[in-house]
């Protein structure tokens, strides 16, 4: 049985869900799934013999991504090449079909860019817009890029852009990497 770790940032709960989500799914089709936060993973440490492929997920924030992912990332690159991987982002503006794909998102272009590592699998996933749940000036901001992107910007809107199926179907590649 192929064992999957999903290492995830989740800065509001989403990408953790999308996580939780891959991990299912890996299950569902007979692998065996992990999941652990990024963090956690940095300072408790990995057993990375335990893992047949494993997946690192982040979203995109402020037009990057949290500065622990790539510290992790470039600390463990060696073993992370040294089995097959994948990288996953997610973003809001995800949620329009150009910008939902590997060569279309700019901030996975970005990840690819600035990265140590160079993940041999990408994927794309369109996040969540929760306004309600966002700390004012975190709202604001997103409000902003939403104006720029022609996306909702009233403040009492949650909008969940992801397709579970996708995140599904993920799961199940990422048991076919080789
Ligand atoms: C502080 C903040 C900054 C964000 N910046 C961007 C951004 O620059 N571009 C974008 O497409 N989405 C941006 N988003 C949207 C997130 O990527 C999206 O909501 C994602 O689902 C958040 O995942 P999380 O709950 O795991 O943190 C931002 C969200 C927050 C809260």
């Amino acid at each position: 049985m192929k064992s999957v770790l999903v290492l995830y940032l989740s800065r509001n709960g989403h990408t953790a869900r999308v996580a939780r989500a891959i991990a299912a799914s890996v299950d569902a089709a007979g692998g065996k799934a992990e999941r652990m936060d990024v963090v956690e993973a940095a300072r408790e440490g990995l057993d990375w013999n335990a893992y047949d492929v494993v997946a690192v997920g982040a979203p995109v924030l402020y037009g990057s991504y949290d500065r622990r992912v790539f510290d992790f990332v470039a600390a463990n690159r060696t073993l992370l090449d040294a089995r097959p991987n994948s990288f996953f982002n997610v973003s809001v503006v995800a949620r329009t079909p150009a910008k939902a794909t590997v060569e279309g998102n700019r901030y996975m272009q970005k990840f690819l860019q600035l990265s140590a590592w160079k993940p041999k699998d990408l994927k794309v996933f369109a996040g969540k817009v929760d306004y309600p749940n966002w700390p004012w000036h975190e709202r604001k901001m997103i409000q902003l890029i939403m104006k720029m992107t022609h996306g909702p910007t009233d403040p009492s809107t949650v909008v969940d852009y992801t397709d579970w199926n996708e995140v599904a179907a993920y799961g199940r590649r990422l048991l076919t990497l080789s």
